[in-house]
């Protein structure tokens, strides 16, 4: 995954949120023809994770990971690092991987969140879930909710035409236990299956 400085993100995050919170007073325009942003406190927002419309008041600097996890209770995005490292809090937003620490909840109103809980169906696991179970992709499983959603978009984007593309598609997802071995199997396999 393409990687970006926390900072930027959050800059880039808050001016959003401030464009994009109601209410918010005309912005006054300075002389370089920049708009002036004021943010704004308390937001009321709606979130459509895993096809549920969520509607929560959040300060504008809430990351979507904090939101999923402390606000509506969805704890099986994990947080690791909280800097865009690991890749433990991995999410689908509109289809695409996103680390969900590194940008904000009010980004992404309007959008498709799909979490760890969102993958499987009532007629059973997701194929990725059932790989990693069959290869032994885990040892702790912390880092697996995160792998997992990682895998559904690297097979998703094509890019498991070898162990080699699949590691180095996969790589901003961190494992501890070194599971390695078995998460690039588990991939292979999932995609294999279509
Ligand atoms: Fe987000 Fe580590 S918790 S990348
Ligand atoms: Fe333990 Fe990956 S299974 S960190």
């Amino acid at each position: 995954m393409p990687e970006t400085s926390r900072r930027t993100v959050l800059k880039a995050g808050a001016a959003l949120a401030a464009v994009t919170a109601a209410p918010a007073p005309a912005a006054p325009v300075t002389a370089a023809g920049q708009m002036a942003v004021t943010l704004v406190g308390p937001t009321r927002v709606s979130l459509k994770i895993n096809g549920e419309a969520h509607a929560q008041v959040l300060e504008p600097r809430v990351t979507l990971l904090d939101a999923l996890r402390e606000r509506i209770g969805l704890t099986g995005t994990k947080k690791g690092c909280d800097r865009g490292e690991c890749g433990a809090c991995t999410v689908l937003v509109d289809g695409r991987r996103i680390k969900s620490c590194l940008t904000l909840a009010v980004m992404w109103q309007g959008s498709e969140i799909t979490t760890i809980e969102g993958l499987a169906h009532r007629d059973g696991l997701h194929p990725v879930q059932s790989a990693f179970i069959d290869n032994d992709g885990l040892q702790c499983g912390f880092c697996t909710p995160g792998q997992i959603m990682s895998a559904v978009a690297c097979i998703e984007e094509g890019h498991t035409g070898s162990d080699e593309e699949i590691r180095e598609w996969m790589s901003g997802n961190l494992c501890r236990c070194g599971c390695y071995p078995n998460i690039v199997a588990s991939v292979r396999q999932a995609a294999k299956h279509g």
